[in-house]
């Protein structure tokens, strides 16, 4: 193992009291970010205002221009330029990089402000979405430190998108013509198709009066100069150009005086409009600027901006009220009160979409993703999440299969990568139920929902639970065990695929379709996981000869299971097209994965003897590492045709033994069905970035949320996070830590209490708001014990069992439960 980082290195720290990381050093080691927004209008940030902003779809609706993967890493953004005589200086050291004398970005809840300061002047760069809004506000505060008056010169910058971001970055033939702009007043509109099929426009407006304005892109930097040294700043002079095609980009240039000890605010509003057909113009070729007029009044004072942020503070306040621990760890709490949560979110509107890793044009929302998703945001605001679940279903096919992604503006599936993931109908009976424990709202149920978005085929909700169920049932292969498909959670076992042709997509590609036979023991698990909770929602619906019906089918799967995917030691991973055994101990190669082994002992599979124990007993031996659980070990080192992508990559990175973080929860949730508190608190810790600050350089990123994966015990430089943020270890952390390590579990009848903690935590405090009332919950462990209430009170009474009943009172109620 490669132990070439320092130990001790931070590039910033956490402020808890304003749910905040303090960025302090610009020169973190991979750009850490931010998302503004949370429902239609998005922005992505960096700690140095890099980033991108787009309505809805960052594939279809991108406003602002980025270039993924470019030199230097993160250029373009949302830039301000400060010439102060001849320094010329930026808040967030980029794109300037003027050394500054001081530093500081501090990444909140859906909000970015970074702060500047240089020669005496410091400028302050708020950036947020208010709820509601269809804009992102820049608040700019330019403070005079200095005992001398300051004459500054201030130029704004973003460079637009051609709204289609995938366009926009491959048809120059055509774009170098299209773009077209209006500068009126002090805001510079955006309008490039707007004349033919396009019903929207942007805009980027700033409340003073201008001086000058740029549009044009090369005219602002000059042919040969980077982001760092646009011409214009460096003469000092806008040249006040209208940009026609090429390039447009909007820049303002504002002069501001400052007396020593004088502060002024300039307050920016970067929006976007849709007006119905007759609603396009005002006159000839001139747009119609009524509601980007509408919006920019909105926020043109300090009071008004001020007051939008802390609606949008409160807003947060309130979301994550609904659970909260006291733990006595701060690196638990705010993880678990802040972060986490706040991950959760972030997952939820984007699935997998836009992040510095994913570019925003591959992917859409995923059928799989969002349904995991969901388990970590649906108690925070449950009619959003009824909502996604409607719009998931309905990108489903008759016969139980599905599209495996969406694109959020049309919400229609994406043709192009298609259905055939086996595992993906099994995740609508997780989110949905998911849904109905927290609210209890069963009236999802009912709702009459499409397939392949066609109303003639509409049916109700359960019915598409139903077809979910049976897909699986219907596909099962020569062991009785489910049939993968293209793939299954592990989108690179592609056993089916036999690709020889690096041109053909592993996730879409079939060479063998005919009488395929491969199975996925994962699909196994996971059936009888959410089998059971499709028997359990049967049985509460009244439709017993359907539970009786899917129960046999479970029954059967495990014993399927129990026969054939046990393989002495630990459960097998699958078969391949052949019907050889994949993770097994015959094998040479991927003898052990973590999938099964987490679906299956998270079923409780075998527990009788002792199938969970021993398989969880080889996790540990074999993959669990310092830094997470890997996926699989041995690690795979040459290419094999019949297993698909997951041999592509080099040992030790993603799904090639990797430590692919969304699946150590399901091990520490497997940890917690047999109560080995330790453990899953162990494992809990080992992944968690809020513990890993302090190896940032190593880590590389941002230590407030999860990464996908993980560098491996194989990889050159094990420990190395990438692929941060839109990941669905978000949802499953949470739900591994709150649900299962503090057991607060949503249950149809009431709030379960069930803990599986470390033996040496003496008391836990949780706070949770639950249909309608807050219960105060303190877990006590007088005798060291992990698991196992002994006694719950509720407002002073015992009560049987371990579930808090449903008060809906609006009270506040006073729980004790005490291990033993
Ligand atoms: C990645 C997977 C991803 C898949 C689909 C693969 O290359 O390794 O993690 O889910 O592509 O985009
Ligand atoms: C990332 C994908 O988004 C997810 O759907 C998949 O399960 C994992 N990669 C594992 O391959």
């Amino acid at each position: 193992m490669n132990n070439f980082f320092n130990k001790n290195m931070k590039f910033g720290h956490f402020d808890d009291s304003n749910r905040e990381y303090v960025i302090t050093n610009p020169k973190t080691p991979w750009p850490w970010i931010n998302y503004l927004g949370n429902e239609d209008f998005f922005s992505l940030i960096s700690n140095t205002a890099g980033g991108y902003t787009f309505y809805k779809d960052a594939k279809f609706r991108r406003l602002t221009r980025y270039r993924y993967n470019n030199v230097p890493m993160d250029a373009g953004g949302k830039y301000f330029y400060i010439k102060d005589e001849d320094t010329i200086w930026s808040p967030g050291w980029k794109p300037c990089k003027t050394e500054l004398d001081e530093y500081e970005c501090r990444h909140g809840m859906n909000y970015t402000s970074i702060k500047g300061v240089k020669n005496g002047v410091s400028a302050n760069a708020l950036y947020f979405v208010p709820l509601k809004t269809w804009a992102e506000v820049q608040k700019l505060t330019l403070t005079n430190h200095s005992d001398a008056v300051k004459k500054l010169k201030v130029f704004s910058f973003v460079e637009w998108a051609l709204w289609n971001a995938a366009a926009d970055m491959e048809n120059f033939q055509r774009n170098f013509s299209t773009g077209e702009v209006e500068i009126q007043d002090s805001v510079i509109y955006h309008k490039t198709e707007y004349k033919e099929r396009r019903d929207h426009y942007s805009y980027y407006s700033v409340n003073v009066p201008i001086q000058g304005f740029d549009t044009d892109r090369e005219s602002f930097f000059g042919l040969f100069n980077g982001f760092d040294e646009p011409q214009v700043v460096a003469e000092g002079t806008p040249r006040n150009t209208e940009a026609h095609g090429w390039s447009p980009i909007a820049s303002h240039y504002i002069e501001v005086e400052l007396n020593p000890g004088e502060s002024k605010d300039l307050i920016f509003v970067l929006g976007y409009v849709e007006n119905a057909a007759e609603e396009k113009w005002e006159s000839k070729n001139i747009i119609n600027k009524t509601k980007a007029k509408e919006t920019i009044a909105r926020f043109d004072t300090v009071e008004k901006v001020d007051a939008a942020l802390a609606d949008l503070r409160k807003y947060w306040d309130n979301l994550l009220s609904v659970y909260s621990v006291n733990s006595g760890d701060e690196k638990l709490d705010r993880m678990v009160n802040i972060w986490n949560q706040y991950q959760c979110m972030i997952t939820f509107c984007f699935s997998r979409s836009a992040s510095f890793f994913e570019s925003g044009i591959g992917r859409g929302m995923g059928f799989r993703d969002s349904n995991q998703d969901l388990i970590g945001f649906v108690h925070q605001i449950p009619e959003r999440a009824r909502e996604r679940i409607i719009d998931i279903a309905s990108t489903q096919f008759p016969d139980g299969g599905c599209y495996h992604q969406y694109q959020p503006l049309t919400k229609r599936g994406n043709n192009d990568i298609g259905g055939g993931f086996n595992d993906d109908p099994m995740w609508l009976i997780l989110g949905t139920v998911s849904y109905i424990k927290e609210s209890g709202d069963f009236s999802i149920l009912d709702e009459m929902v499409p397939f392949d978005n066609d109303p003639a085929t509409a049916t109700t909700l359960f019915h598409h639970l139903t077809v979910s169920f049976n897909h699986v049932v219907e596909h099962l292969g020569p062991h009785g065990l489910p049939l993968i498909g293209r793939a299954d959670w592990n989108d690179c076992l592609n056993l089916n695929c036999f690709s020889n042709d690096p041109n053909e997509s592993f996730q879409t590609t079939e060479n063998k379709t005919e009488g395929t036979k491969a199975e996925s023991i994962m699909i196994a698990g996971l059936f009888v996981v959410y089998g059971r909770d499709y028997v359990a929602l049967c049985k509460r619906l009244g439709k017993a000869d359907e539970a009786e019906r899917a129960q046999k089918h479970v029954d059967a799967m495990i014993d399927a299971v129990k026969k054939y995917g046990w393989d002495g030691e630990w459960f097998l991973r699958a078969y391949d097209y052949f019907g050889n055994k994949i993770g097994s101990n015959e094998n040479e190669e991927g003898k052990i994965f973590i999938e099964s082994n987490g679906w299956c002992t998270m079923a409780g599979i075998g527990q009788e003897e002792g199938y969970c124990d021993m398989a969880l007993d080889a996790v540990k031996e074999r993959l669990d590492t310092p830094y997470g659980i890997v996926l699989n070990n041995p690690a795979f080192t040459k290419y094999y045709i019949e297993y698909g992508e997951i041999s592509t990559y080099p040992p030790g990175y993603k799904e090639n033994a990797g430590i692919f973080c969304h699946n150590n929860p399901w091990i520490m949730i497997g940890e917690t069905v047999r109560g080995n508190g330790n453990r899953a608190w162990e494992y809990y810790q080992k992944i968690c970035p809020s513990y890993l600050e302090e190896i940032s350089e190593l880590h590389k990123t941002e230590p407030y949320v999860y990464a996908q994966m993980v560098a491996g015990k194989d990889a050159f430089k094990p420990g190395e996070a990438k692929n941060s943020w839109l990941t669905g270890t978000a949802s499953w952390n949470f739900y591994a830590i709150s649900q299962y390590i503090f057991g607060i579990r949503p249950n149809y009848d009431g709030l379960m209490v069930d803990p599986c903690i470390p033996t040496d935590w003496k008391e836990a405090n949780i706070t949770r708001k639950f249909r309608g009332a807050t219960y105060r919950i303190s877990i006590k462990n007088p005798d060291s014990k992990s698991k196992g209430v002994k006694q719950l009170m509720v407002d002073g009474k015992t009560i049987n069992g371990n579930i808090i009943p449903v008060f809906a009172d609006g009270q506040v109620h006073e729980v004790q439960a005490v291990l033993g």
